[in-house]
């Protein structure tokens, strides 16, 4: 793996494996999402950038077929011992979004708050490669943070040319993050057709559920 991407599953590991991550998360209500899949009759799912795994184990439990990336070696370990303990029906690999293979194809495609952790070109790249393995007509949820608030100006970082920073230091440190505008993320969509776009009052969190088009309507 390059430098740079071992460098950003090096932060994601201090971050989320230095306790034991907590899975209440996955006990949650996820009916949610578990509903739109099924009115969709999704069977095989895509989660980009899985992290802790709640989304992959709370979709495995309600019976879709998952198949999980992430750049992080420990997050994979993670997620695959708790699919074993659970019987889930989970494979979980470590490969960076930007060089996921297309030679698969899945009804529907979650990237929670993962391209916003990247430079905005390698976005761009991890989301052509998305579209290419989703299915014509199959289901993408994307998930963006919000703009950046007081505490995230004051917390030391550099701006690279593309607008994406990288924190310096403490909990953050050599985290990459870019803020999307709402137009951006439009773009970003292009050959899909954006279904709902919501934004959360108390963060500007962006959720954005989008279709993608058959070919003739690209
Ligand atoms: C903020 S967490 C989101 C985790 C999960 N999607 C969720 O919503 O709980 C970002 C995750 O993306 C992973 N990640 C960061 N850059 C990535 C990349 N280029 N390709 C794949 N995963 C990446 C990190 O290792 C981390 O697990």
């Amino acid at each position: 793996m390059r430098s740079e991407l071992r460098e950003q599953a090096q932060f994601w590991e201090r971050r989320f494996f230095a306790t034991p991550p907590d899975r209440s998360l996955a006990d949650r209500d996820w009916s949610w999402l578990v509903e739109r899949f099924r009115r969709e009759g999704t069977r095989t799912v895509l989660d980009v950038g899985f992290g802790r795994g709640h989304w992959s184990v709370a979709l495995a439990r309600a019976g879709f077929q998952v198949t999980a990336i992430d750049i992080s070696e420990l997050a994979v370990q993670h997620l695959r011992s708790w699919a074993e303990e659970e019987k889930l029906q989970i494979e979980a690999f470590v490969c960076p979004a930007q060089e996921l293979p297309t030679n698969r194809v899945f009804d529907a495609v979650i990237a929670n708050s993962v391209l916003d952790h990247m430079f905005k070109e390698e976005a761009e790249e991890a989301m052509r490669r998305i579209r290419a393995v989703l299915r014509p007509g199959g289901l993408l949820l994307l998930g963006m943070d919000g703009p950046p608030d007081p505490e995230d100006e004051a917390y030391p970082h550099q701006v690279f040319p593309d607008g994406t920073w990288q924190f310096w230091g403490g909990r953050r440190d050599r985290m990459l993050w870019r803020f999307w505008t709402d137009e951006e993320i439009r773009e970003l969509l292009a050959g899909f057709l954006i279904e709902e776009f919501t934004v959360r009052p108390k963060d500007g969190r962006r959720r954005v559920w989008a279709r993608k088009l058959y070919a003739q309507e690209n």
